[in-house]
This record gives C-alpha cells, structure tokens and sequence, in this order.
C-alpha cells in the first residue's frame, strides 16, 4: 500500500486459519492500521490481493466485505455518540434486514416482529459484553473501555466469522485489559470467529494470540508464537527504540 512516495505497507503476506488467534503488532507508523483498512475494503491496496473463502475481494466496498462476514472495530472508536448503547446496536442488526420501507412506514405486524426480535438480539449482544445495563445511555457518555466493549458488540451484531480488532485496549487499564482478553477467547469459541487483533499492550497479545506478526516501517520483521516473539532480535531493536515500551 502505497501513499504517494510513502510505501505503508510492504510485501505483506498473511493466511488466516479458521478458529484462529493472531496479532498484528509493531510501533506507531508500523502499517498496522493499515493492513485492516486493505482487509475491510477501506483502502485498495496499490498491488496485491486479499482472498476470502476462495473468492478475490480485493476491490469490493467495505459493505460487500462486511456482508461476507469481515467484520472490525476501529483504533479511533466510530460509535453513534448521540444514540443510545442498544441503538448502536440495532444500527448493525438493521444492516442485515431487506428494506422493507412500506412495511415500516405502516407499522405492519411483521415489521413490528421483526424489529421485536432485532431488540432482542442487540440485548443479546450488549449482555455477551457486559453492556445490557448501559442500554438506554448515550454511547458518547460511557467510558473509554465501555465504548470499546460496545464497538466489538456491534461489530458482532453483523455475524461475522473473522473479527478485526484494532487496539481493543487502549485506554483501559490493566484490570479492564485482563477481561477484555478473557472476553474475547470467550467470544471466539462461542461465534465460532477468527480473531486478528492489533494491540500495544504487550501482556494482552502474549497472553492471547497464538501466533504474532509484527510490523516495522511496513516491514514484517517477524512472526511466531509469543514466546518466539519476545525473544526475537529484531523485535526488541524495533520496540527498544519506541519510549512506550521502554
Ligand atoms: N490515508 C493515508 N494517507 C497517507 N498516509 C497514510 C494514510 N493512512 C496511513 N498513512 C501512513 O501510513 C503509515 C502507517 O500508518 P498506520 O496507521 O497503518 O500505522 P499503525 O501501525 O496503525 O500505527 P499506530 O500504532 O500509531 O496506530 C504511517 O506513516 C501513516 O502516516
Ligand atoms: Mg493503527
């Protein structure tokens, strides 16, 4: 992926096995971002190719990837501030649905059925996450670790089987970081998901992926399992120069 002179990501090559655990690390400016915004369709990539299930979807919009069952969250969470936490919820689920415009407009029986079921589903998925109490705040007010829970219920919401998590962490504090890592274990074994997350807390990605890449200047310096990673020459040069993980 190339922006004007700058090569952001370079020769990146990654397989992703069903049931998987993998993280993406390396420091700011690595290309980690990156690599999700080619996988979801946010950016088309200068060269090279993304398959799905056996299919190309290089080049589809982020919608036809989502509706594959790609599904991510976002380093810069992307809620709807001004709607509440079951609202936000409800916003995916609706994805799913035909429009069924006349249907709505009338307030037809089916259509109130269906939107019945569509709350119970998005309290389904705030309940997995621990949100279901939160569901009539504002999804702007809660804080930072509940907003990042919320994001991964929504993302969930549209039945994905690979799950992109991009810094799920950051900005929770070591407690929060330890659930949240149980959390997502749980969720990988019950929605039968893939799971490639990104994430600068060290503890968290030893203790969760199976096996890491990792990035430098677009670079992929190594991959491994974590105990292959930590030890990895390469890897400690990148990270001994980054103040963060001094
Ligand atoms: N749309 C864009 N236009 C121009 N440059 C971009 C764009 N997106 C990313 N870059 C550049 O590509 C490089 C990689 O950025 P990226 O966001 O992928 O890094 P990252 O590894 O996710 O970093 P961080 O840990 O800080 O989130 C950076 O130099 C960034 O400035
Ligand atoms: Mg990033």
């Amino acid at each position: 992926m190339q922006f004007g002179g700058l090569v952001a990501v370079n020769h990146f090559s990654i397989q992703l096995r069903p049931g998987e655990l993998v993280g993406l690390i390396g420091p700011n400016g690595a290309g980690k971002t990156t690599v999700f915004n080619m996988i979801t369709g946010t950016y088309a990539p200068t060269s090279g190719r993304t398959l799905w299930l056996g299919e190309e979807i290089t080049r589809l919009p982020v919608h036809g990837i989502t509706a594959r069952g790609i599904a991510r969250t976002f380093q810069n969470i992307r809620l709807f501030t001004d709607m509440t936490v079951l609202e936000n919820v409800m916003v995916s689920l609706h994805h799913k649905l035909p429009v069924r415009f006349w249907e709505a407009m009338l307030g037809l029986p089916s259509y109130r059925r269906e939107e019945a079921r569509m709350l119970d589903r998005a309290m389904h998925f705030l309940q997995e996450l621990g949100l279901a109490h939160l569901a009539s705040e504002k999804a702007g007010g809660l804080p930072y670790g509940q907003q990042r829970r919320l994001e991964i219920a929504r993302a969930l919401a549209t039945k994905p089987r690979l799950l992109l998590l991009d810094e799920p962490a950051a900005g929770m504090n070591p407690l929060e970081t330890m659930e949240l890592a149980e959390l997502v274990r749980e969720i990988r074994g019950r929605y039968n998901l893939t799971i490639f997350l990104i994430e600068h807390d060290m503890k968290f990605v030893m203790r969760l992926c199976e096996r890491i890449k990792v990035l430098d200047y677009g670079i992929t310096i190594a991959e491994g399992t974590p105990a292959e990673i930590q030890k990895h020459p390469e890897v400690i040069k990148a990270y001994l120069g980054d103040a963060q993980y001094a």
